[in-house]
């Protein structure tokens, strides 16, 4: 798990295949759809038998799946928490039918992490403070107030709160920064649109300068409220999200978004692993972080080309 550009999932192929049950919680965002994907072609490569679920949002829904592959008996189970609480109860019935787990993308909060084996995936907190530190250094020269908007993502889940810590570290540095407006847009385009809208109904002084989405969705929906507005996203008001997906690189390359903090979806090959790991016998480390970077608009047109969601 060293190095994440190299892993691949075809190494080896066990005898009898491995049946990886996999609770998906939605598909809110083009970062959803490409780790699903992502998901579903590393099982395939890797000869490991697949049997995912999508919950839309539902913990209940999860748990439902959940209770079905401990039925089913698959070998490994991952889990895609589309909240942070709420898992122990559910996690304990697995560890009682000796089912190991793999938590992917977002992290679960349990007092006992014997629960699970492994978390893969981002350091959230770490993003919110790449979009901080950007905020910070791009408006150095500019005298306060500066008012900031907030988009944040589903509420409860790991990347919203986690994100959301993170900018707030950075960007308290300044006392005359503020974030003045800030409310749940659910990770999709639509309602970052609406919310938005809602957000420049405010006063003329009121309005913000800056606004930070928590996923590239919500972002594009905002720029959309922003154009409505007569207002130009990118110079009126600074916006800043959070994934990388190709449409937004493609607006941060047009100067309508001012930076994409990556967030990687594609850690299909890393699940695969780390099940034929885990039925290896073999110890893994408790978390696992892809390297991520941060796309400014110098840098955007270069990052579309190869983009692959
Ligand atoms: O958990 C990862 C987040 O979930 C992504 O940033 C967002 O786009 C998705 O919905």
């Amino acid at each position: 798990f060293g190095d994440w550009q190299q892993t691949s999932a075809s190494e080896t192929k066990p005898e009898t295949p491995i049946t990886l049950g996999f609770s998906q919680l939605g598909k809110e965002s083009a970062w959803r759809v490409a780790n699903t994907a992502s998901v579903q072609e590393a099982a395939a490569e890797s000869g490991i038998r697949l049997v995912m679920k999508n919950a839309e949002q539902s913990q209940k829904k999860q748990f439902e799946a959940i209770r079905s592959f401990i039925a089913m008996k698959v070998d490994v189970i991952a889990i895609a928490p589309v909240v942070e609480s709420g898992w122990e109860e559910i996690l304990r019935e697995v560890k009682a039918a000796g089912i190991p787990v793999v938590i992917l993308d977002r992290s679960v909060n349990v007092k006992d992490t014997s629960l699970f084996v492994t978390t893969i995936g981002s350091n959230f907190y770490e993003e919110g403070v790449k979009a901080g530190k950007y905020l910070l250094d791009r408006l150095r020269h500019l005298p306060g107030p500066i008012r900031i908007a907030e988009l944040q993502g589903t509420s409860g889940s790991a990347p919203s709160i986690q994100r959301g810590e993170g900018f707030r570290s950075v960007v308290s540095a300044r006392a005359d920064m503020t974030i003045t407006q800030s409310a749940p847009a659910d990770f999709t385009e639509d309602k970052g649109r609406a919310i938005m809208r809602g957000f420049l109904q405010a006063p003329a002084d009121q309005l913000p300068h800056v606004l930070f989405a928590h996923n590239d969705d919500m972002a594009l929906g905002a720029i959309d409220a922003i154009e409505e507005a007569g207002l130009k996203p990118g110079e009126d008001i600074l916006v800043l999200s959070v994934d990388g997906s190709r449409r937004a690189l493609e607006q941060l390359a047009a100067g309508k978004l001012n930076a994409v903090v990556e967030c990687n979806p594609l850690i299909g090959p890393q699940l695969m692993q780390a099940a034929k790991e885990i039925m290896a016998g073999r110890t893994l480390p408790k978390r696992m972080v892809p390297p991520e970077d941060i796309f400014t608009q110098e840098r955007a047109a270069e990052a579309v080309s190869g983009r692959k969601f």
